[in-house]
């Protein structure tokens, strides 16, 4: 049936099949029947394609001029999310070197310090609600400063992007509206507070990201100071609710599973696989959009020009066509060509600083304690957004 529900909302609409609390703490079981029955399907609901085949998500990806990123819908500014190529290539090209795995390996001592810091403060009580003592505050600390935006401000800093990455609750216009309003009022605010930040940097240049951002040209023109502001509100809303979700959906598998605990604090070198297998089993990102730019065939079915398009990198994680024994958590699994990051032009920037600040979080977490639970009676609140995999709250008991 179609609800009526605008084109322009297609991509903050739920999949109406992920209804209960239940499916959407574990949408798997779901994504497994529509790559069976319905793999490209017209999502009246909607107004757009759903594909969930790891083959149709990858071509979808890697081809910007059939399937365009320029959407448009999610945030007011232009950013690198809503660009293609060659503006595309150009912009990354500015910050790609700020975020190679060798620049962002070289702050894993500094890492460790902070996650040290944070969990120092919660050994003592026994216990801990993840989110709020770990995985929430780590990455915020950390984009702040390479950002170069004071760290007690990181309040501030949540709060704003936490409105900008929700969803609505409800599938009404109302809702919309009301977040429309919300998201506006908060890009505002985030706006002025890195135009206050930019005239001091434009004076006094420091080591950091947003003076970069404001001495780099392309083609002999420098970036404009909305340029450098949307920059710098992507950098700080991509990267933050995605691995302070990373982190907790890692926490959240170590508890549902002991013998894992156990099996990486015996050999801390399986690590990194293990934080590569949270990202394709529980991937903090579940769909990734796009609009047709060309008629394209995908599965036998027509996809129009100007039609949306969402690729269900999650579905296409567990797709027993390209991973063998999907729904098995294979901490040692290689190779391990997950799409959490996405894929091509648009693969996440931010992906070496998300790997190594969940290598250490996991690596922090296991050494220090043992017997990692979900605290006893604890209820977990799936994020109220139909593109994030995470939970709100994530406490948890252990012994040191
Ligand atoms: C792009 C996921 C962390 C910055 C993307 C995309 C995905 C993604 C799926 C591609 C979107 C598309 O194709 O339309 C994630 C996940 C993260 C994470 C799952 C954590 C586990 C970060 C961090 C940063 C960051 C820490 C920055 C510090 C970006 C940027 C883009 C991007 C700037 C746009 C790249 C472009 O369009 O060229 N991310 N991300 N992300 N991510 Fe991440």
């Amino acid at each position: 049936m179609n609800t009526g529900s605008p084109a322009k909302y297609a991509n903050i609409i739920p999949l109406k099949e992920l209804d209960t609390v239940q499916k959407q703490l574990y949408p798997f079981d779901f994504y497994r029947e529509a790559r069976t029955q319905t793999p490209v399907r017209y999502n009246e609901h909607r107004s757009a394609w759903d594909l969930f085949l790891y083959a149709d998500v990858h071509r979808v990806l890697k081809d910007p001029a059939a399937f365009s990123s320029r959407r448009g819908m999610e945030m007011r500014t232009e950013n690198l999310l809503v660009m293609d190529p060659p503006r595309h290539t150009q912009m990354r090209d500015l910050v790609n070197k700020a975020f190679t795995p060798k620049a962002i390996g070289a702050l894993e001592e500094h890492i460790r310090r902070v996650t040290a810091d944070l969990l120092d403060e919660a050994a003592g009580r026994g216990s801990m609600e993840m989110v709020h003592d770990l995985a929430a505050p780590l990455p915020v600390i950390i984009i702040a400063e390479l950002l170069g935006v004071p760290t007690q401000d990181r309040k501030l800093f949540k709060e704003w992007s936490d409105v900008l990455v929700k969803g609505v609750d409800e599938n009404t216009e109302a809702a919309f509206a009301k977040m429309h309003a919300e998201r506006g009022q908060a890009a505002k605010e985030l706006s002025l507070y890195f135009s206050g930040i930019l005239k001091e940097r434009l004076t006094q240049p420091q080591d950091d990201l947003i003076s970069a951002l404001l001495a780099a040209e392309i083609d002999g023109k420098k970036l404009s100071e909305e340029e450098v502001i949307s920059f710098a509100i992507l950098l700080l809303v991509a990267g933050n609710e995605t691995t302070t979700n990373l982190i907790t959906n890692g926490v959240r598998r170590l508890t549902e599973d002991p013998a894992l605990q156990t099996l990486l604090q015996e050999q801390p070198e399986l690590v990194p696989g293990f934080v590569e297998e949270v990202l394709r089993f529980y991937p903090p990102i579940l769909a990734v959009g796009r609009v047709a730019a060309q008629d394209v065939e995908i599965g036998g079915q027509t996809i129009r020009t100007g039609d949306q398009v969402i690729s269900w990198v999650a579905s296409a994680n567990r797709d027993e066509r390209k991973f063998d024994d999907a729904d098995a958590f294979r901490p040692d699994r290689k190779p391990n060509p997950h799409l959490a990051f996405g894929f091509g032009p648009h693969f996440c920037l931010g992906a070496p600083l998300a790997r190594l600040e969940a290598k250490v979080a996991a690596e922090e977490l296991l050494r220090r304690f043992r017997d990692l639970r979900l605290a006893d009676g604890a209820e977990l609140v799936p994020i109220p957004s139909p593109f994030v995999f995470g939970v709100k709250s994530y406490p948890v008991t252990f012994r040191t």
